[in-house]
Parts: structure tokens; C-alpha cells; sequence
């Protein structure tokens, strides 16, 4: 890919795992890109590893909670006035709990949905009129395995985001095609972040058990995959799923 590459990329959580490993990606690719992190002090950490000069001109952090629709707007008038316009939205910030059914109350459910689906919808409308300008955009929502086979582990309020943004996707992709811009889902499973490691190590390999390739994922797999469907080469596919999960759920 050129070094040259004067796109700009939006990633939200992009401070660790998956969202990181996408957006150092992109600097490397030589995309201007976007760091939009929820916490002060994660944003701070994630800055030091940007200090080398070239890479400054080419990254830009935003404090922003997604859920927070006012601060999404401001996020994407920033960019907007700062670099002149956005190319790429990763749709990547997301939690996921594994509360019971019976036990997720209205504000649970209410915050699930608020940051994994209310935002992949927002903020996919706000960089819109600037793609459809420049007749040219990609728009990739990080779902999960979640929202495709029924959960394992994540609550049913979980699963219904995930579920939502792979519509959202679809939905999107036919009202924006004829202006050039694609918009596809990613639905990884079992890729290995800090959570994993937090995990019960007896746990995680029992999980590995069910994986035909008897293997977590690695963060840079999935990056890779969203760099591809981010890129010109990725023109001719919208309204995809594409399933990341080691051989998981086959369809
Ligand atoms: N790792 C996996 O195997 C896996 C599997 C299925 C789906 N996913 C999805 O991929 C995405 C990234 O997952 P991950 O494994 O890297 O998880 P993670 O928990 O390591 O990262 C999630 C990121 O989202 C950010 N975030 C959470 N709430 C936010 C908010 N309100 N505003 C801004 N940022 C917020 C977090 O700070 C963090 O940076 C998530 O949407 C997740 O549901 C991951």
C-alpha cells in the first residue's frame, strides 16, 4: 500500500486490542488516522506510542465516549476541520457482559445497546455526507460471532447489538452504493486481547478445544482483514459478513 496515503481513518476503542491493532495498521499503511478512545488517561498511554515525528503528523486522538451522540458530532467536525475529510469508519468500540437473562435490568440493556449499536448507527451518519461528497468511503462495523450464532458466554443484550450492527451493515450498504462507498461487517471470535488474558488460563484452553484450528486469533489477523476491506481492493464487496473465528461457526 502506498506510504503516500493521505486517507483518513476513524477507529473508535482504539486503545487496545482489536481497535489498536487496526489502527496502528492504518498508520503504518500511511493513513491519517483517528484514535478515539473513551478515557483521558488510556488515550495519554496510547499517544506514547506514537512519538516518533513522521507518526505525529499522521494520528490524532479524541477523547469521545460513543454513546455520547453531541460528542460524535464534535468528534467528526474536528476531523473534518483539522484534516478536511474521512475516508474510513471502523466502528470497533463495543462491551459485552454475560449477565443472565433474567438478571439484565433496563439500564444494563440500555448501555449495551447505547454503545455497541446506537453508535455504530450515529457515527456512521455523521462521516456520510463527507464520503458521499467525495464519492468514495468504507464503512466496517466489528461485530461478533455473538450476533450470528447465539452466544456462548455474552448476554442476550450483547448478542442483540452485535446482531443489529450486522443489519445496520446491510442496510446501509444498499442506501450508500451508488455513491461509492462500502459498508461490511467483521465477526471475529475467540481473537486474543487483554480480556483473554485475564481470563482463567484452564478456561481459555477448554475454548480452544471447540476451535478447529485449535488456536486463539491474533489481533494483527483481524486488522489485516479490516485494512483489506478498508482499501480500493475492497471495492467490489459491501453488505459482507465476514467470519474471523478459527473455523467456529462455518455457514
Ligand atoms: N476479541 C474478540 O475475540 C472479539 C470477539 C467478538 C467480537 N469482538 C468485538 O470487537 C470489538 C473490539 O473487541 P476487543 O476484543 O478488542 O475488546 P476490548 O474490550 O479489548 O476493546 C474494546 C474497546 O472499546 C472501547 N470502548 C468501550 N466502551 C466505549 C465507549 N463507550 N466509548 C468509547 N470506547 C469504548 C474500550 O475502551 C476498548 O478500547 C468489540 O466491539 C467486540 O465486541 C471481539
Amino acid at each position: 500500500m502506498a506510504m503516500n496515503d493521505q486517507r483518513v481513518a476513524i477507529v473508535t476503542g482504539a486503545n487496545k486490542g482489536l481497535g489498536l491493532a487496526i489502527a496502528e495498521n492504518f498508520v503504518k499503511e500511511g493513513k491519517k488516522t483517528v484514535f478515539v478512545i473513551r478515557n483521558k488517561e488510556n488515550l495519554e498511554q496510547t499517544k506514547n506510542l506514537f512519538q516518533e515525528e513522521v507518526m505525529l503528523e499522521q494520528v490524532m486522538f479524541i477523547q469521545l465516549d460513543v454513546s455520547d451522540l453531541n460528542g460524535i458530532k464534535k468528534a467528526v467536525n474536528q476531523v473534518l476541520n483539522e484534516w478536511g475529510r474521512i475516508d474510513i469508519l471502523v466502528n470497533n468500540a463495543g462491551i459485552r457482559f454475560e449477565t443472565p437473562i433474567e438478571e439484565i435490568n433496563e439500564e444494563e440493556w440500555d448501555q449495551v445497546l447505547d454503545v455497541n449499536l446506537k453508535s455504530t448507527f450515529f457515527f456512521s451518519q455523521a462521516v456520510i455526507p463527507v464520503m458521499k461528497e467525495r464519492k468514495w468511503g468504507r464503512i466496517i462495523n466489528m461485530s461478533s460471532f455473538g450476533g450470528q450464532a447465539g452466544p456462548l458466554t455474552s448476554g442476550a443484550h450483547y448478542s442483540a447489538s452485535k446482531a443489529g450492527q450486522i443489519a445496520l451493515s446491510k442496510t446501509f450498504a444498499r442506501s450508500l452504493a451508488a455513491y461509492g462507498i462500502t459498508v461490511n461487517t467483521v465477526a471475529p471470535a475467540s481473537v486474543r486481547t487483554p480480556e483473554m488474558d485475564k481470563m482463567d488460563p484452564e478456561k481459555v484452553a477448554q475454548m480452544i478445544e471447540t476451535i478447529p484450528l485449535k488456536r486463539a486469533g491474533e489481533p494483527k489477523e483481524v486488522a489485516d482483514l479490516v485494512s483489506y476491506l478498508a482499501s480500493d481492493s475492497g471495492g467490489f464487496t459491501t453488505g459482507a459478513t465476514f467470519d474471523i473465528n478459527g473455523g467456529r461457526l462455518m455457514r
